[in-house]
């Protein structure tokens, strides 16, 4: 009978104290117990190497394996945390201040119940919807989600193909990672584009020339930064990242001839990149409508504003000639309002009184949330987190599972409750809680 090996026990102390065997659900004293004993011929050491060779990387205990195993949006959540980068997760699930407005935009959905009326023919859904001419099969949209590269390697692109494959619309937001013309090939079809306004109106200006030379038909203008947001979360988690983070951001390694790498370089932000250098037209201020009328005017693409939560700048929208409306506070992450955007959204529309579209978004992880705020009379809904915990766990086929778990869900529920089409569903199948 061979002693026990002295290294062997150490090693299985170690893993015994390892998180990885916790979040395997491995017992330490079941492991400290066989580092005592001496090695059998079939030894269990090799059930342990298997079974953290299977789990693949440190993945809690419950998490799916794959995108096809998820039962709900939520279930890509646990695993893209344990595979993004921890200064990049607080990017994406950070709130302003303490958060709150992350919990109210969920917890406005809990405000209504469904009224499902029975015996109407729902053999066949169709919740194909029309933006400005374009048919598409869902009324989801890919909400504008900055810098994907720091959740998947293929950031956008995965997205996109996401989009294409599933037919949803894809809006690039300008300090997305990929350029709008490569986004476009992948999508296989146009992407809308999201604005954030930049200091220089000359810049604006080639940004908004470049999209039109690309084809993007819609210009999504995100007003609800303008003064900036207090993101907490997101320093914190930053502070426990151990990296270097300058070798990706601010352009990674220093241009050629210089020693030091600048604020304002944006090699990494290819949609701000590779424009003339044309004399400076300054802004005075932050924008205001004059500058939305100047935006309106300088270009032939349609122009949404984003972040519009009120009844009165939905009606200075309408008065401003501006084509549709986000209903959003950027998934609580703009000023902590404690208000959910489902609540905003029926005086939005009393502002925007069906001239033009309103979509929604904040919050939305099931079908029931898009049946509501279809049924308080949104256009659309958008969403952002869901389909980036798809992107960040499983890059392209989790989006694409995510999205046609939404889609699934939404299905049900408009079978449930007797509406075949988006038309078919009123105020009347909702009901204050
Ligand atoms: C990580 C992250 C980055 C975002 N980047 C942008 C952006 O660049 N432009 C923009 O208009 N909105 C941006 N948003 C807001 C989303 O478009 C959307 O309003 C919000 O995510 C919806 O809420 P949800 O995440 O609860 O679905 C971002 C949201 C997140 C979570």
């Amino acid at each position: 009978m061979p002693h026990p090996d002295p290294s062997r026990r150490q090693f299985l102390a170690f893993l015994a104290a390892s998180p990885l065997a916790a979040a395997e659900g491995i017992d330490p004293d079941w492991l400290a117990a066989l580092g005592a004993r001496a090695p059998r011929r079939e030894d269990p050491l090799l059930e342990v190497a298997h079974r953290l060779a299977a789990a693949q990387d440190t993945l809690p205990p419950g998490a799916i394996r794959s995108a096809a195993e998820a039962l709900n949006v939520f279930d890509f959540e646990p695993v893209a945390k344990a595979r993004v980068p921890v200064a990049h997760w607080g990017y994406l699930m950070t709130g302003s201040d303490d958060d709150r407005t992350i919990a109210a935009n969920r917890a406005g959905f809990d405000r209504w119940a469904l009224r499902p009326r029975r015996l109407v023919d729902v053999s066949t859904i169709d919740m194909g919807v029309t933006h400005y001419g374009t048919r598409y099969p869902t009324p989801i949209i890919l909400n504008p989600v900055g810098s994907q590269k720091a959740f998947h390697p293929d950031g956008e692109l995965a997205t996109a193909r996401a989009a294409r494959a599933r037919n949803h619309l894809f809006v690039l937001s300008t300090v997305g990672t990929t350029a709008i013309e490569d986004v476009i090939a992948a999508r296989g079809a146009p992407a809308w584009f999201q604005l954030y306004h930049q200091d220089d109106w000359a810049l604006t200006r080639q940004v908004m020339q470049r999209m039109e030379r690309a084809g993007v038909p819609a210009i999504v203008f995100t007003v609800d930064l303008l003064g900036g947001s207090n993101r907490e979360t997101q320093q914190r988690e930053a502070r426990r990242d151990t990296r270097t983070c300058t070798k990706c951001h601010l352009g990674g390694e220093p241009k050629p001839g210089m020693t030091q790498v600048s604020q304002r370089d944006n090699r990494r932000k290819p949609n701000l990149n590779g424009y003339q250098a044309l004399p400076p037209i300054m802004e005075k201020g932050t924008p205001t409508w004059e500058f939305v009328d100047r935006l309106r005017q300088s270009t032939t693409m349609k122009v949404l504003l984003k972040g519009i939560v009120t009844r009165e700048d939905a009606e200075l929208a309408v008065a401003h000639g501006i084509d549709g409306l986000f209903v959003s506070n950027h998934g609580g992450r703009a000023e902590n309002s404690l208000r959910a955007t489902v609540t905003s959204l029926p005086e939005v529309l009393e502002g925007a009184a069906g001239r033009i579209p309103v979509i929604c978004d904040g919050g939305f992880r099931r079908g029931t949330d898009a049946f509501k705020a279809l049924a308080l009379g949104a256009t659309a809904i958008g969403v952002g987190r869901p389909y980036i915990w798809g992107l960040g766990a499983f890059g392209q086929e989790g989006v694409e599972a995510v999205l046609g778990l939404l889609r699934k869900e939404l299905e049900i529920v408009m079978k449930q409750c007797g509406t075949p089409t988006l038309a078919a569903i009123t105020r009347r199948h909702i009901t204050e809680a």
